[in-house]
């Protein structure tokens, strides 16, 4: 039976294990330049066992990061820190990932832990945001600027060198941001897009963006390396985007290259209700998984190993992605190979084992 510590093979890659470390905004980087605070971060990830690291929301373009401190793949300058960092993960053994992104109207936003919320004002160094609609997020956001169609052909472009870049610096999986109300998401779902042009509308025109972004990584992307896409299954929104169209794009997805999806969910509306508890979004991915027949990942309050170990071995989904339990526990993988009785996969390094 699969189980938490038995590698993935997607395309040429194989992962060591099925803990990736889900993507987060560090705000730590300079005019979108990684710095060694990811150094640290995402490699002791990969000391501490995780079988993929994937950089938090690296922005296509520069008005695509959701703040000034964000990461960026927009300019040939950020190849290298980022490549050394890379260097760093594939020594240790686990897999770099890039989360490409673009922020859309949820762009131009404080830090967490700033005083101030929403979004930054012009004269505070923010910019103005653009979307499919001309709809702000909530009250606390500014209205987007309504995207051309050359404007929109310009952002696929901005996506495509960005892959260029991601397969310079060294990255061997790249994940397209399309959830949490950033723009693709915008697209998707009839609640931020109510376009009347060929990106507006029916399901069709709704997904035509994201495809069209897939289709132009894809042709640059290396066929031997993996495509993933995360997506929010449902946007808790009557009305809104559905875990019924999510396994309807997951199958075109399939068969424009993509290798998996992340199944997460919501950040589209102020007015979602999401039952939160542990585990609440495995069900979309094992959802995904059955009926459009691709790997997934599943991710939100996953912990505990026997849990994490329990959704592989039932077939929930290929991978689970943490975020918060690895902010927590840089050493997530190596303790969960001790407590489920693999310490031999704990892929403890020479200069800790005598702590094992
Ligand atoms: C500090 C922080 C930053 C995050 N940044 C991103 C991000 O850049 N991209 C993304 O897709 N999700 C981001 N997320 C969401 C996580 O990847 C994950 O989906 C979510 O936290 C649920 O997983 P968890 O319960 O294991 O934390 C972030 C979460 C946290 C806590």
């Amino acid at each position: 039976m699969t189980h938490l510590f038995e590698p993935l093979a997607l395309r040429s890659v194989t992962i060591r294990n099925r803990i990736g470390v889900s993507p987060m905004c560090q705000y730590s980087a300079e005019n979108g330049m990684a710095t060694d605070w990811h150094l640290v971060h995402l490699g002791a990830r990969a000391v501490g066992g995780a079988g993929l690291i994937i950089t938090e929301a690296a922005a296509v373009e520069a008005r695509g990061r959701i703040s000034r401190e964000d990461l960026g793949i927009w300019n040939d300058a950020h190849i290298e820190p980022l490549a050394r960092i890379n260097a760093f993960i594939r020594e240790h053994g686990a897999v770099p990932g890039i989360q490409l992104a673009h922020a859309g109207r949820k762009a131009s936003t404080y830090r967490p832990w700033d005083v101030k919320r929403g979004c930054v004002p012009d004269r505070e160094g923010g910019w103005t945001v653009v979307a499919p609609s001309p709809i702000p997020f909530s009250d606390s956001y500014s209205v987007p600027n309504e995207l051309t169609p050359a404007q929109i052909a310009g952002i696929v472009d901005a996506f495509k060198s960005a892959a260029v870049r991601s397969q310079q610096a060294g990255f061997q999986l790249i994940e397209i941001h399309a959830a949490h109300g950033y723009l693709i998401h915008e697209f998707l779902s009839p609640l931020s897009n109510q376009r009347v042009d060929s990106y507006g509308g029916s399901f069709e025109n709704r997904t035509r963006f994201l495809i069209k972004i897939c289709r132009a990584v894809r042709e640059v992307w290396s066929e031997a390396l993996p495509l993933t896409v995360r997506l929010s299954c449902t946007d808790w929104v009557e009305g809104g985007w559905t875990i019924e169209e999510t396994v309807e794009l997951a199958r075109l997805l399939k068969s424009e290259g993509v290798d998996l999806i992340d199944c997460s969910s919501g950040g589209l509306s102020a007015q979602q209700k999401i039952p939160v508890g542990a585990g609440y979004q495995i069900p979309f991915a094992e959802r995904v998984r059955r009926e459009a027949n691709i790997p997934t990942a599943a991710v939100g309050l996953i912990t505990e190993p026997t849990h994490a170990d329990e959704i592989i071995r039932n077939g929930r989904a290929d991978m689970v992605f943490l975020a918060r339990a690895m902010l927590r526990d840089a050493y997530w993988a190596a303790h969960a190979a001790v407590a489920l009785g693999h310490k031999e996969h704990a892929a403890v390094p020479p200069q800790y084992l005598r702590a094992y």
